[in-house]
């Protein structure tokens, strides 16, 4: 789909659509207020006799509107005026797509732009209508043989705004959303993938090719000799039982005017597939585990982001691509590992595996001398029964990164919640034979990973996004989110100085 913003009034819009809104109870928008008048009262005679009351969902598609250049006029209801939540422009917004979708159009000039949605700008509405469009218009039929057919006829939407002073806010957010529905798009089809395709290998050769794409970016991989000979074993123990050797990827994205000014870095839990090894998982739902790279595929999104928006940062990625699997050879209950940090682990539980990449990656990552960290990880089932499914859980000990999260968070709609950690927690992961055990039992146990994992990054700032909860959907609705890839790349925007106007 191709967007664009414009400064358009109603009366010269030559397109297949015009989409103006009408707030309940049958009352105009100010575009369709001119439309109304410019066709001689055609709209306002049509709510009077009752044909749209203005509801949220309900939409009216017009043909022949008198005076009006445009092929046809959609109606959109768009529910009562002071309550225009976020989440109801953006269902107005897919609502449009759909109906439009329907007809024969192949443009159409949107006016719900215009809409005042509390407390958002004109660059909000911008941004999430073309966020909101990705999110509907999102399919994955690489596997079927037969691709579903999707008439897609609606090829370019036109936003207007209400004036000319707004034209340079909204073309920042048309710029911004489109670059992150591109990492987006990356995040969740590589998610999607599955694991027989999806292993370790494979992230790796999709980190190369993003080198490929952009002249900012270079990876590197460190392979399983390489690791061996850094003393990681903890993320060796855990590939140990799968026949798809590990690797990690380090993406390196280089634009800051100070060549050498310190990266932040972004490590991605790439489990592509956990089977929780010889602690094996139920059968149940196992499927699902294809996605425990979501937090790979997260950083490898954002990294599109910030390659295609040219943010003037430093940023290294690091996909911790890996396998958990059963094997003769696989790690067991017991084991003692002596991670890359000199710390000794005693392993309980082979299916508390991330935190066991992570822990070398995090402290692999102490080479590049980072301003920050921030790990991604589908870590725990806790975190999921302690959030659900809307919010990402937050962990660090650094109070200005945790706000700053929070902010962006809250800013790019894709919420994250901060949990705590203390010393408490950290004597549940006490082990009589190790320095640490990889599990804190049965309470806390989102608390207790990321602590666990605080025990690897004392060398800089950090922060830990467990996304169990938010990477990917269950059920009928089964596929990737590409969360947190918008939370990520609002916190990277927000951190290169360039200021966008999101509140009102
Ligand atoms: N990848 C899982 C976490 C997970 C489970 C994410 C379910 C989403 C849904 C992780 O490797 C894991 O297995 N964690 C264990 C930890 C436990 C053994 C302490 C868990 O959460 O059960
Ligand atoms: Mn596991
Ligand atoms: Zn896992």
């Amino acid at each position: 789909m191709e967007f664009s913003v414009k400064n358009g009034s109603v009366e010269k819009q030559r397109t297949g659509c015009l989409v103006v809104g009408v707030y309940e109870p049958r009352r105009l928008s100010a575009a369709a207020e001119q439309l109304d008048k410019l066709s001689d009262g055609y709209l306002s005679a049509l709510l009077r006799k009752g044909d749209l009351e203005g509801k949220a969902g309900q939409t009216l598609l017009l043909h022949n509107v008198p005076n009006v250049l445009a092929d046809r006029v959609l109606l959109v209801g768009c529910g009562k005026e002071r309550e225009l939540t976020e989440r109801q422009y953006k269902q107005t917004i897919q609502k449009m797509v759909q109906v439009i979708g329907d007809t024969g159009s192949t443009e159409a000039s949107c006016f719900l732009t215009e809409l005042h949605v509390k407390g958002r700008s004109i660059y909000w509405n911008v941004r999430f209508a073309i966020e909101a469009i990705h999110e509907q218009g999102y399919t994955y039929n690489d596997f079927k043989s037969v691709k579903p057919e999707v008439r897609r006829e609606l090829r370019k939407i036109v936003f207007n705004v209400a004036s000319r002073k707004e034209l340079p806010l909204a073309e920042q957010a048309l710029e911004h959303g489109k670059a992150i529905t591109k990492g987006l798009f990356e995040a969740k089809n590589v998610a999607n993938c599955p694991a027989n395709v999806c292993n370790p290998k494979y992230l790796a050769d999709l980190a190369l090719s993003l080198a490929e794409q952009y002249s900012t970016v270079k990876t590197t991989i460190v392979d399983e000799a390489e690791m061996a000979s850094l003393g990681m074993n903890a993320y060796l123990a855990v590939s140990r039982g799968s026949e798809n050797p590990a690797y990690m990827s380090i993406i390196r994205y280089a634009n800051h005017p100070d060549p050498k000014a310190k990266p932040i870095v972004l490590v991605g839990k790439g489990l592509t597939f956990d089977a929780g090894g010889l602690s094996l998982k139920p059968a149940d739902g196992m499927d699902e585990m294809k996605y425990d790279m979501g937090g790979a595929a997260s950083v490898l999104g954002a990294m599109k982001v910030i390659a295609e928006l040219n943010l003037p940062l430093n940023v290294i990625g690091v996909l911790a691509g890996c396998e958990n699997m059963i094997d003769g050879n696989a790690y067991r209950p017991g084991d003692i590992l002596t991670t890359m940090s000199g710390l000794t682990v005693e392993v309980l539980n082979t299916d508390a595996e991330g935190r066991l990449v992570l822990c070398d990656a995090l402290t692999y990552v102490e080479c590049f001398d980072p301003e920050l960290v921030i790990d991604v990880a589908t870590l725990t089932g806790a975190c999921v029964v302690a959030l659900g499914h809307h919010n990402s859980g937050l962990i660090s000990p650094n109070n200005t990164l945790a706000n700053d999260l929070l902010s962006a968070a809250e800013q790019a709609d894709d919420k994250a919640w901060r949990l705590p950690m203390g010393e408490e927690y950290q004597e549940q992961l006490k082990s009589n034979f190790a320095d640490l055990a990889n599990i804190g039992g049965r309470w806390g146990g989102a608390i207790t990973a990321g602590v666990f994992l605080s025990n690897f990054s004392k060398k800089y700032t950090w922060a830990h996004l467990d996304i169990a909860g938010t990477a990917w959907k269950s059920g009928a609705a089964k596929g990737a989110t590409g969360r947190p890839v918008p939370l990520l790349s609002q916190f990277l925007i927000n951190k290169s100085g360039v200021c966008c106007k999101i509140v009102s």
